[in-house]
């Protein structure tokens, strides 16, 4: 798409390649949250939109995709990745800053569709979003935040060095949770890289809507 740069962004990893999904591609990738992103008594996300039933976790994909578009600022951008394993939509993999030309700082989520969790994708996903953040835009620092009992999201945290950066009380509903902000800087990155090589095509084009 002449007019959307990003539509050429696309980063590769050994199994996954992400990038901004067609309308089509979105609707798989809905219907990947509708067969579940996690068990139904989980508290993953600040903003419970995986927890409805299956036609409402489809929904929320298709908006929550159209929106981060809609909205898209250079000063408030969200990039959100399908990631594909060869033809097949597996999950999301999100980028977002504020004010990143100034603060240089970035942060990630993500999700993989229950069926295809514990094979190593959100490791991929994450060192791609790392790329790109670290390689391809220059961040000085960048931050995830998972609730206390996230052992998955944390774990892949812990495997690129993050160090703890406060904890945050937050209501889901109506039950309190601690949400754990972790911080990787641009200095710990290089002795992480390595261990996933991540290919970033199209990114000079897309340059100026980041910063
Ligand atoms: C978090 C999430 C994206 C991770 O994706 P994934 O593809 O399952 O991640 P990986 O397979 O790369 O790695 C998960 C790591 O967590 C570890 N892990 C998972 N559950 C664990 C547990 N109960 N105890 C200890 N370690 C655990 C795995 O062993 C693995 O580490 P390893 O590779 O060293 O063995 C995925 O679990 C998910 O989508 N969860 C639901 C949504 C969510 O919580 N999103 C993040 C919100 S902050």
């Amino acid at each position: 798409m002449r007019h959307w740069p990003l539509t050429a962004l696309e980063l590769t990893t050994p199994d996954l390649t992400l990038r901004l999904p067609t309308d089509a591609e979105l609707d798989e990738l809905a219907q990947v949250a509708a067969d579940g992103v996690h068990a139904d008594d989980a508290v993953c996300f600040p903003q419970p939109w995986a927890s409805g039933p299956p036609e409402e976790r489809a929904r929320n994909v298709l908006q929550n995709h159209w929106w981060a578009r809609g909205d898209w600022a250079r000063h408030n951008w969200r990039l959100l990745l399908a990631v594909f394993r060869g033809e097949q939509v597996i999950g999301q993999q999100n980028l977002s800053a504020r004010d990143f030309a100034v603060t240089g700082e970035a942060r990630t989520g993500f999700w993989v569709g229950q069926q295809f969790q514990g094979q190593g994708f959100g490791t991929q996903m994450r060192a791609a979003a790392l790329a790109l953040a670290f390689d391809g835009l220059g961040a000085r620092r960048v931050t995830s935040t998972a609730f206390a009992h996230n052992t998955a999201s944390r774990a892949v945290s812990s495997k690129f060095g993050y160090r703890p950066n406060g904890v945050h009380r937050v209501a889901v509903g109506d039950v309190a949770v601690d949400a754990h902000e972790e911080v990787l800087e641009q200095a710990d990155w290089p002795s992480y890289a390595p261990r996933t090589p991540v290919e970033i095509i199209g990114l000079p084009i897309c340059m100026s809507l980041f910063r």
